[in-house]
This record gives C-alpha cells, sequence and structure tokens, in this order.
C-alpha cells in the first residue's frame, strides 16, 4: 500500500463524492477534492497537471456520466467519461505509481442469470452507459498493477440524483405510484460505500469487489419500503418495467452478492433496509 496516503477525490459534486468528503472531513484525513472545473477527467492536460501538483498517494474516482436513458442518443460522451477518460487516469496513476479506487456498475450485466450476480461472472451489458462502464472498470483492470474497482449498484446519497429523491418528487405530485416490481438490484447507500472503500484502503485491498448493501429489492418492494417508512398516503402499484418506454434496456435481476468484498474484510455491510431508515433519519 502506498505510504502516502493523501487521497484525490475526482468527480466531487457527485452524491458519492459528497458522502466521502463529509467522512474525510469528519476523519481528519488528509484529501483534496476539486472542483470538476479544475479536474475534469475528459482533460486529460488538466488532469496530469492536477497529480503533479497535488501529488496524492491515493485516487477515489467518483466522476462518472450516469445518465441510462441519454447515453443511448449519446454514446461518444458516455465512453469519453465512463471509459477514455478512466483509460487515461489509469495511465497516468500507473506511470506515478499512484493507486486508483474506481466504481463500476451492475448494469455491465444483462440480468439473465437468475440469481445473485458474483464476481466470477461474465458481463454482457445491455445498454450504452453499461458498455461503457464496462470498458472504464477494463482498462483499470488491465492497466493498473495496483488498484481498487467496487461495482455498485442502485446508489443512493445526499443530493437529488437518486431514486428516493425522484421518489419523493412522484409522492408530492400523485397519490398513485406505478413502479416496477421485476427490475431487482441493491439499493446502496453512500455512506456504506465510503465506510467500505475506506477499510479496503486500510486493510490494503486490491482487484475487484462487489460492494452493495446487503439483501436485495425490487423498485416497489424499494418504493413501498421508502413510502411507508415516511408515513406517506400513497399507494404503490407494482407494474411490470416494460410498461415505461425507456430509451435504454435495463436488466431485470441485477443483483450482486456483497459476499466476497464481506469475506475479506470480515464486516457484516448494513442491509438496505437499514440504508433506507438512516436516509429517512438524516432527511427528517
Ligand atoms: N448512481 C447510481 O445509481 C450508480 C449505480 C451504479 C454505479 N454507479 C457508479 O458509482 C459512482 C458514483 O456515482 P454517483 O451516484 O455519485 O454519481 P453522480 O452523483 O452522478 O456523480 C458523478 C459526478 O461526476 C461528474 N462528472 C461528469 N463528467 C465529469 C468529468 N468529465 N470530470 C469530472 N467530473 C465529472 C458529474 O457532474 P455532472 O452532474 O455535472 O455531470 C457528477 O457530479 C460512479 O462511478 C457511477 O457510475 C452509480
Amino acid at each position: 500500500m502506498a505510504t502516502n496516503r493523501k487521497i484525490l477525490i475526482l468527480g466531487s459534486a457527485g452524491q458519492l463524492a459528497k458522502a466521502f468528503i463529509s467522512s474525510l472531513e469528519q476523519r481528519g484525513m488528509d484529501f483534496v477534492a476539486p472542483a470538476e472545473s479544475e479536474s475534469s477527467i475528459t482533460d486529460f492536460d488538466q488532469i496530469s497537471r492536477l497529480l503533479d501538483k497535488t501529488k496524492p498517494g491515493i485516487i477515489i474516482n467518483c466522476a462518472a456520466y450516469n445518465a441510462v436513458d441519454a447515453a443511448e442518443e449519446d454514446p461518444e460522451t458516455a465512453l469519453l467519461v465512463n471509459a477514455r477518460a478512466v483509460e487515461n487516469l489509469a495511465q497516468q496513476c500507473e506511470k506515478r505509481s499512484l493507486f486508483l479506487v474506481h466504481y463500476g456498475s451492475d448494469y455491465v450485466f444483462d440480468g439473465n442469470k437468475g440469481d445473485l450476480y458474483t464476481e466470477e461472472d461474465d458481463p454482457n451489458p445491455l445498454n450504452v452507459y453499461g458498455r461503457s462502464k464496462l470498458e472504464g472498470e477494463v482498462a483499470v483492470r488491465e492497466i493498473m498493477s495496483r488498484y481498487l474497482v467496487f461495482r455498485l449498484s442502485w446508489v443512493i446519497g445526499p443530493g437529488t440524483q437518486n431514486f428516493l429523491h425522484k421518489l419523493s418528487g412522484w409522492a408530492e405530485q400523485n397519490r398513485i405510484l406505478k413502479i416496477s416490481a421485476d427490475e431487482v438490484s441493491v439499493p446502496t447507500f453512500t455512506d456504506d460505500v465510503v465506510k467500505v472503500t475506506l477499510l479496503a484502503l486500510e486493510k490494503g485491498l486490491q482487484g475487484l469487489y462487489h460492494l452493495t448493501n446487503s439483501s436485495y429489492a425490487s423498485r416497489y418492494e424499494l418504493a413501498r419500503y421508502y413510502i411507508e417508512k415516511t408515513g406517506r398516503q400513497n399507494i404503490v402499484v407494482p407494474v411490470p418495467m416494460s410498461s415505461f418506454k425507456t430509451a435504454a434496456r435495463r436488466p431485470l435481476f441485477a443483483a450482486m452478492s456483497n459476499r466476497k468484498i464481506q469475506k475479506e474484510l470480515g464486516i457484516d455491510i448494513p442491509t438496505w433496509q437499514e440504508g433506507v431508515d438512516r436516509f429517512c433519519e438524516r432527511s427528517s
């Protein structure tokens, strides 16, 4: 593990990055999290200068293009941010012997397995976003000698770019909420991602891991749990995902197993329900 423990956070305005910033501040750890205008991962020269100037030992890349439907119309941008820029970052980090933490996605899978996906399963993305995320993680794994790639799913944290925030908005406007019951994965809370990432760094773990909260849920189950937990009176109706016409195809059952990371670190990662409970306490 790097002796230089200074951390550089990229993608500082995103929900995962914000959770890192608040946790690193609380822990009094040495880190920098420049604004995107000073750290755009698609500006290769800027990234090179930033690494030379800030001299981190560890880079945590939270930057990503996550607009799954928009990526179908604009594959160039999705591939630039999620694949080419990550490939460049990996090359620059490797050249300087830095440690890179990068995040992948459950959308690298096609959802046809019928069981929880493990790190040994072959990816087969159904959409542009999934392909771009796969290319990014493959670049890190091929180029870097010291890295962590964590595949995440349904990330929920501070800010507005997550399902629970959108659900709250829909619940204000509509009494009846139609939510897909056959779209399944694992709601994963940024606090838990941060905790596990920092522990993995502390313990010197390397390689590819699935990092999710424990258990899994359909969007419908997640919505019902959240609506009940927040004391709302909305009626949540289960519908098939096919009733929503979206630009991108999505996997039906993309839930991943977090067994490997729990075993390696000797920890129990909280269930997604505990994550929702915490999220509600914070937002109340
Ligand atoms: N969100 C999910 O449900 C989900 C699911 C599976 C995996 N993941 C992965 O988890 C990681 C963290 O995601 P998140 O939920 O925190 O995403 P997020 O909230 O969308 O944050 C990503 C951040 O990256 C920024 N960004 C975009 N292009 C950039 C560039 N060229 N240079 C620097 N920053 C750039 C975005 O800015 P703008 O908003 O201005 O574009 C945004 O602030 C990502 O790798 C993501 O792919 C997320």
